[in-house]
């Protein structure tokens, strides 16, 4: 088998080395997959730039995410077989031409489905679900904002609130809000150039929002705090603002801008901060990320939910990839295939 091993922190065309591995055997209650794609996920140039916490120490596989056939199974096996065409979800690993994952990350997904689309749902769809569907339970004309609307859990999330028939203002950079518009979004925000919070108070939603979806933390998580509306939510979910810079002074001025939320507080406005981190929940509560899985992928299958695909490389282009979605340019998912042998 082989794997992309991150050797080096940094830019992306230094930072994969492709490597030659004796193939694993999966043990009682795991599944061994002959991958066709893998998908990438911010949290992966984060582990790059050495900004991801969870990252294990390098050399190191990342990737979360693949889509393949079966190739072995462990004895206690059973809701998959040898040949069936899976959606699998790793703990790291992902950027292999195999990965080994245990059975409760693996759904079957038939020989129809896109494997660029399935692996939108993976990770993202997923994330977003278990935001959206299991931490809230959102009401139709509720007021939710999404920050970096645009991307991959961005996209997933405007769709999950359209079904839920909220009203959604969708932070994106510029190029993007056309797109925002086309997803139904009914107010695009163009965040690098103008102030969301000031935005958000002209048109009216001051102390009206019932939810805010963040993935870049920081100061953005105190503005969103301030336009909560009673009984709202602040789902914290990333920080993607760490990646703006190396430096030592911004990563604390990031740490700090979150501020400090005391539960008094909290409960004087009657608001709520919701962490969710989906690699503590595959980790420690597997059946739920499965069943999030299970869902997001029967609804895309019933033609609700439409995955948006950024961009499709092949396994020799994996820095490029990388690169785009470090740009802040793509929108949707990016997908690697693998090179046919
Ligand atoms: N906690 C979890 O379990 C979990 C799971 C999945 C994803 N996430 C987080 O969710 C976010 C979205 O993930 P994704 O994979 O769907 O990626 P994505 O949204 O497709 O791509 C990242 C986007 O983040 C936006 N962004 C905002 N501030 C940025 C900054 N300072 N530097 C670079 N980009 C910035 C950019 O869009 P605009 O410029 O248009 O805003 C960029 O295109 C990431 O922060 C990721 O870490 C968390």
């Amino acid at each position: 088998m082989k794997a992309f091993y991150l050797v080096k922190n940094g830019d992306a065309d230094k930072a994969f080395e492709l490597r030659d591995l004796k193939l694993p055997d999966p043990a009682e209650d795991e599944v061994l997959i002959k991958t066709e794609s893998f998908g990438l996920n911010y949290a992966d140039v984060m582990a790059r730039l050495g900004l991801y916490r969870e990252c294990p120490p390098l050399p190191t596989v990342i990737g979360y995410e693949a889509v393949g056939r079966v190739e072995k199974i462990g004895a206690s096996v059973k809701s998959v077989k040898v040949g069936n065409r899976v959606l699998a979800f790793s703990r790291f690993g992902g950027y292999a031409s195999h990965i080994l994952t245990p059975e409760l990350a693996v759904i079957p997904i038939g020989d129809e489905v896109h494997s660029a689309k399935a692996l939108a749902l993976s990770v993202q769809y997923s994330t977003a679900w278990y935001a959206l569907e299991e931490c809230l339970n959102l009401h139709p004309g509720d007021h939710i904002l999404i920050h970096a609307a645009a991307g991959g859990v961005g996209t997933a999330l405007i769709q999950m609130a359209k079904r839920r028939g909220c009203v959604i203002a969708g932070t994106a950079s510029t190029h993007k809000l056309d797109y925002l518009k086309a997803q139904g979004v009914d107010l695009p925000i163009d965040y690098r150039n103008e102030d969301f919070e000031k935005v958000l108070e002209k048109e009216g939603w001051k102390k009206k929002l019932d939810a805010v979806f963040d993935p870049v933390g920081g100061i953005s998580v105190r503005k969103g705090m301030n336009l909560l509306n009673s009984g709202g939510k602040m789902v914290v979910y990333g920080g993607s603002s760490m990646s703006s810079s190396k430096s030592f002074f911004h990563k604390l001025r990031v740490a700090a801008g979150f501020g400090i939320w005391s539960p008094i507080l909290l409960m004087m406005r009657s608001v709520s901060i919701i962490g969710v981190n989906m690699l503590r929940i595959a980790e420690d509560k597997p059946a739920l990320l499965q069943h999030c899985m299970k869902e997001v992928l029967k609804l895309y299958q019933e033609g609700i939910f439409d995955p948006e695909i950024g961009g499709e490389y092949s396994s020799n282009q994996l820095a490029e990839a990388h690169e785009y979605l470090e740009s802040r340019q793509s929108i949707g998912k990016i997908v690697v295939h693998w090179e046919n042998d």
